[in-house]
């Protein structure tokens, strides 16, 4: 027997949700775009973030990296600063509501609007249509009942994910028009500061491009890594223009005002080399995330916390999808589940 739900807490504050997929090791992109914002939001809005594992199994076949990198991910919120008794912070599979909603949206939205997903898209402009996954096509459909069964108010994401939060809310939007008022209709919170993070070669960093900095490399490596930040061939006496330097793009984020400023002279000043830049940014790097990675190695040391952790979330999480998936089945003409018992 699992001991009842507790009842769904009655939010204070506006819900923020996000969910981060659990492939491979989250880069810098990642930790500007939608980590540190989405902890920065625990302040002020009732947090909601989850370890998407589901929308992995997409390209994860392997059981135990599956596992592994949902640990991974969550010892990577929590050891920077996701604070687990303020937020429900879960897995994504341990809230089977989802995947029911995910059924009912996929009866008010349209194959033609999934064929613009892009990541369908882009698989068919390659002449591969016909090998897409079903689950990369109905992508945008198990996201939008991530959204759409917690409430969710705002959804902070990076850029690329922009589109996703529109086909959830126009999913919200027409399962409303067609069964009444359910379904809160959510925004995307996008940073402007931090939509073009740039790769140690210059392009947007990108697991797919293999140009990133992953968030906890162990120090001698994010030297290294830094170290092959692609710069200009300004000779070292010249001045050289910080507003276009890679280098800087990211400095910028993990530095004081005062750092930057101090930093932007040297360069107009000439005389101080791309070395010397990558070696403070390393610096500033290390200041900033070596504490975090201390952290994120005990945290990997004891799982059995940290599945506790993510239990504790999960219940907090599914007491709220059972009241909206509830409400949501009701209205398209099925039983509300009993809300005291799994
Ligand atoms: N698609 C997101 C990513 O690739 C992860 C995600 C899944 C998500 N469900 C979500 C993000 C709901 C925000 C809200 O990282």
């Amino acid at each position: 027997m699992t001991a009842p739900l507790p009842s769904p807490p009655v939010p204070q504050r506006r819900r923020s949700l996000s969910g981060i997929k659990s492939t491979g090791s989250p880069h810098l992109g990642n930790y500007l775009g939608m980590i540190r914002p989405a902890i920065q939001l625990q302040e002020t809005h009732d947090p909601y973030y989850f370890v998407a594992d589901y929308h992995a199994l997409t390209s994860e076949r392997d059981p135990v990296a599956m596992r592994r990198q949902t640990y991974e991910i969550a010892a990577t919120f929590l050891a920077l600063g996701l604070d687990p008794a303020r937020a429900a912070f879960f897995r994504q599979s341990d809230v089977p509501e989802v995947t029911e909603l995910s059924w009912l949206l996929s009866c008010v939205v349209t194959m033609g609007e999934l064929e613009r997903g892009h990541a369908y898209k882009a698989v068919k402009d390659a002449g591969e249509a016909g090998r897409a996954l079903h689950g990369l096509f109905a992508y945008p459909v198990l996201m939008a009942a991530d959204i759409l069964a917690y409430d969710s108010n705002v959804v902070p994401v990076g850029k690329d994910q922009i589109q996703h939060i529109e086909m959830a809310r126009d999913m919200a939007m027409r399962f409303n028009f067609h069964f009444g008022e359910t379904l809160v209709v959510p925004e995307a919170l996008v940073r402007e500061d931090v939509m073009t993070i740039p790769g140690i070669d210059g392009r947007k960093m990108s697991k797919s491009y293999d140009n990133g900095i992953d968030i906890f490399m162990p120090t001698k490596r994010l030297k290294q890594r830094v170290m092959q930040i692609v710069t200009d061939s300004t000779p070292l006496e010249a001045p050289k223009d910080p507003e276009t330097c890679n280098v800087v793009a990211l400095y910028k984020h993990f530095a004081t005002p005062e750092q930057l400023a101090d930093l932007k002279a040297k360069y107009r000043a000439g005389n101080f080399g791309y070395g010397h830049a990558k070696l403070a940014l390393f610096e500033a790097l290390e200041s900033h995330l070596g504490p975090a990675r201390e952290r994120y190695d005990q945290l990997m040391a004891d799982l059995p916390q940290l599945e506790d952790i993510l239990q504790t979330g999960a219940r907090k999480a599914r007491a709220v999808a059972r009241e909206v998936v509830g409400r949501a089945r009701e209205r398209c003409g099925y039983p509300r589940y009993p809300v005291e018992t799994w």
